[in-house]
């Protein structure tokens, strides 16, 4: 079930466990309050206090715990068709390479914007319905200059938070020509996406695109005015951690692999790392080593990482219970990674937290406290989200 923020007060009140992610207003990091209300007007957080606040509305929380709403900030939800014979066949011993990125791009190329749109809203409500109040989404599967064009304008129809992806694969038209392409992207292709898109960001990987061909996108994007992030170290070792960290990208996503070089210019730089675990789950990869990377002091972020070749799922609460189990982190750090680490992933500061002045996005849960989405993996724990998704 899922409630709109109306222009009119609302109380969430008799809250059992509240994370507002402000040490100021409770307990440790995650600013914990027991026995609480949250009072949103016209949207954003009016006040934190005690257990019966008064309001125009009021949703019970019935001595649950409530959470500021997910951040999830790498999506790649402008896409059509289907990969699930890819993952069948790798589940049965196939590697992943990225190469079936081809294949959904011929299947979005050939399907209506109507259409193509109509599949956003219903991932968007699927995301919503599992907690997320505030989600990225990428271009990429477009590839040439119209589709790129009209995948930013279905992604900047439903957040502000949208992202050009020309640089995701080599589309086959361009074969043996990868300079050509990023020459196009550079200049047509970014010309086309920028009035729509927030960011720019490409595929730093031996089969993707090289560490000069990355950096050339990363300029061209920063001088049309877009801010920077890049998937790197997916498949294995590479430059994509040190190229982010020295344009100054808002966030390098996946870091499956990471020398202590890498991690060291990640802790000298305000670069997040961001872990998608659940592509390392469906692509048999290792899962990263997040403990080391939190104990020398990184931000890091989790996000779903939505798309239909390397990771078809939504779940923000799937990707908490992998980086508890597998990568050793904290339930509370993976609570933070969601929330305010999603937040700086995309450098906001009004989303991810239940702070007067902040977002009145929130999560109410089927449990009583928030370990519950570690402990209970895959029961839907999400009862009530509350605030639109898309903003
Ligand atoms: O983040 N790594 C590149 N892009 C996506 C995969 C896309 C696909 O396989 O379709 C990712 O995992």
């Amino acid at each position: 079930m899922t409630e709109p923020v109306s222009s009119q007060s609302l109380v969430i009140d008799n809250i059992g466990l509240l994370v507002t992610n402000d040490p100021a207003l409770g307990r440790g990091p995650l600013g914990i309050v027991s026995n609480a209300s949250v009072v949103i007007v016209d949207g954003k957080v009016a006040s934190v206090g005690p257990a019966g606040a008064v309001a125009d509305q009021c949703i019970d929380a019935d001595q649950a715990c409530v959470l500021p709403g997910f951040v999830d900030s790498h999506t790649h939800l402008v896409f059509a068709g289907d990969r699930s014979e890819e993952f069948t066949a790798r589940m049965a011993g196939s590697p992943y390479d990225g190469g079936g990125i081809r294949t959904t791009t011929y299947a979005t190329r050939n399907t209506p914007t109507d259409e193509l749109d109509r599949l956003v809203r219903l991932r968007l409500l699927e995301a919503h319905r599992a907690g997320t109040t505030t989600i990225e989404i990428k271009s990429g599967y477009g590839l040439n200059v119209a589709d790129e064009a009209r995948s930013l304008q279905i992604a900047k129809a439903h957040t502000p938070e949208s992202t050009f992806l020309g640089a995701h694969l080599l589309p086959a038209e361009f074969e043996g020509r990868s300079d050509d392409y990023i020459h196009l992207v550079c200049g047509e292709m970014l010309h086309a996406a920028a009035p729509n898109a927030k960011w720019v960001d490409a595929f730093c990987e031996t089969g993707a695109f090289d560490v000069d061909q990355c950096q050339a996108v990363l300029d061209a994007g920063r001088a049309a005015g877009l801010g920077l992030r890049l998937h790197g170290n997916q498949l294995g070792h590479g430059p994509g951690v040190q190229l982010a960290v020295e344009c100054g990208c808002a966030s390098v996503d996946h870091c499956t692999y990471l020398t202590d070089h890498d991690i060291a210019a990640l802790a000298g730089s305000d670069t997040v790392a961001t872990f998608l675990p659940a592509a390392d789950f469906s692509t048999r990869q290792p899962y990263p080593d997040a403990r080391r990377v939190i104990d020398a002091g990184v931000t890091v972020a989790l996000a779903s990482n939505c798309n239909p070749g390397s990771s078809y799922t939504t779940s923000i609460s799937f990707c908490i219970a992998l980086a508890v189990r597998d990568m050793h982190m904290t339930i509370d750090e993976a609570i933070q990674a969601v929330t305010v680490g999603g937040a700086a992933a995309l450098r906001r500061d009004d989303v991810g937290r239940l702070t007067p002045g902040s977002a009145g996005h929130a999560v109410i849960l089927d449990a009583p406290t928030y370990h519950h989405l570690a402990y209970r993996p895959g029961v839907p724990l999400i009862r009530h989200t509350i605030g639109p998704l898309g903003t």
